[in-house]
């Protein structure tokens, strides 16, 4: 599917012009970084692909959807997008069901969301980065408890 973005210009509320004259084609299959210096106006640009934003002027057609006539939801069955800070973007109890979140939404059967959830798992691999990655967590939890208990005895002879 094309991503189609023609002289997009984008000011925020408070006046600030994020974007002032895009055009970008990217074609199926092409894989694009998108690089500038911070406040450049990526993660203005990229929420423009959802529709988070629309163009203040100009069009983004997703496909043959033009982003300004497709509401967020409906954009998200064509455009995924991942958050900088994944705290986030993530809320669900395990992984399974933070996978099934988006296809579940979309109105997928539960065999479907079970077929999903086990190939989006093989094609990560997941399951073998999981220890570590509970492991490191469990750590700056200790490590986030320590420092309370630290900056409450501090407190203490402080008071
Ligand atoms: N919600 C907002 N309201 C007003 N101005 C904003 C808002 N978000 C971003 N901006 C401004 O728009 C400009 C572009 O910001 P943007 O976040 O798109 O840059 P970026 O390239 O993603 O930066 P970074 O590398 O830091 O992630 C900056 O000047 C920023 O201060
Ligand atoms: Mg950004």
């Amino acid at each position: 599917m094309n991503i189609e973005i023609t002289d997009l210009h984008f000011t925020y509320p408070g006046g600030l012009e994020a974007l002032r004259g895009i055009s970008l084609s990217i074609e199926p299959g092409e894989q694009v970084a998108i690089v500038g210096q911070n406040g450049a106006g990526k993660t203005t640009l990229v929420k423009h692909l959802n529709g988070l934003l629309r163009p203040t002027h100009g069009q983004v057609l997703i496909g043959d959807w033009d982003t300004t006539k497709y509401s967020v939801a409906k954009l998200a069955s064509r455009v995924g997008y991942v958050f900088q800070n994944p705290d986030e973007q993530l809320f669900s109890k395990n992984v399974g069901t933070e996978v099934a979140f988006g296809p579940k939404n979309l109105g997928f059967s539960s065999e479907q969301l079970q077929a999903f959830v086990k190939e989006a798992k093989t094609a990560v691999p997941l399951d073998p980065a999981v220890k570590p990655i509970v492991a490191a967590l469990a750590q700056v939890h200790e490590r986030n408890a320590k420092w309370k208990l630290l900056i409450n005895e501090t407190v203490e002879i402080a008071e």
